[in-house]
């Protein structure tokens, strides 16, 4: 099972994916857990390169590629292995988030950007992606409240955020892949509305 966490800047996505790790590893599944970009040594060398210094450091063109390189990566190391070896990967971000602040936000084709992830993924999709929505004027506020250095998409314009956030919905509407999650209520509430789901889904197997 592929499971994805996607959403905006400080909707607590990170927190959630650390819950359910716990929560499956807990009831006895064999589970790992990885981000993008990031994931690997070379994944988390491109993470410092595409989160940190100067919002206008390279264009959206290098930008949209260095995300991809970092999930190739990712891919072959991490989440192909592991899904081969029937081991439940729960990733923080994918290709959503490629086609959310790349395709929808920065204006690059879709088409290509679909093409490349699916080269890289042979076709694979996720099995079930939780969308954690919300205001990004509230999420911003919330993640600016941790130190860090990674801060390169956080600084862009509310604008923006907002923009992702509508592209978010988009792709997530009318798409059973998806669940929607509102991101303003209680860690524990969206992560048991997370238990639930996963609970349906695993027995249903
Ligand atoms: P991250 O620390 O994962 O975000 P957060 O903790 O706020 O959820 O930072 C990843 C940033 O990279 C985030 O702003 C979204 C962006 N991103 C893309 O633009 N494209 C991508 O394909 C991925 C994976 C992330």
């Amino acid at each position: 099972m592929f499971i994805v966490f996607e959403g905006g800047e400080g909707s607590g996505k990170s927190t959630q994916v650390k819950l359910l790790y716990e929560y499956l590893k807990a009831n006895g599944y064999k589970v790992i857990v990885t981000r993008e970009p990031g994931g690997t040594k070379i994944g988390e060398q491109l993470r410092t390169i595409l989160l940190q210094g100067k919002i206008d450091k390279m264009n959206t063109i290098t930008e949209a590629l260095i995300f991809l390189a970092a999930r190739s990566d990712n891919w072959e190391k991490i989440i192909k292995p592991a899904l081969k070896n029937n081991t439940i990967v729960i990733c923080d971000r994918f290709q959503d988030s490629t086609l959310a602040y790349q395709g929808i936000c920065n204006n690059i084709s879709i088409d290509l950007l679909n093409d490349i992830c699916s080269t890289i993924t042979n076709n694979t999709v996720p099995d079930r992606t939780y969308l954690i929505d919300i205001d990004p004027v509230i999420g911003l506020r919330r993640s600016m409240r941790h130190c860090n250095k990674d801060v390169r998409f956080e600084n862009k314009s509310i604008e923006y955020h907002k923009r992702v956030r509508e592209a978010y919905l988009q792709i997530a509407n009318n798409n059973d892949r998806y669940l929607i999650i509102d991101g303003t209520t209680t860690i524990e509430k969206v992560n048991n509305i997370i238990t639930q789901d996963i609970n349906n889904r695993l027995l249903k197997r």
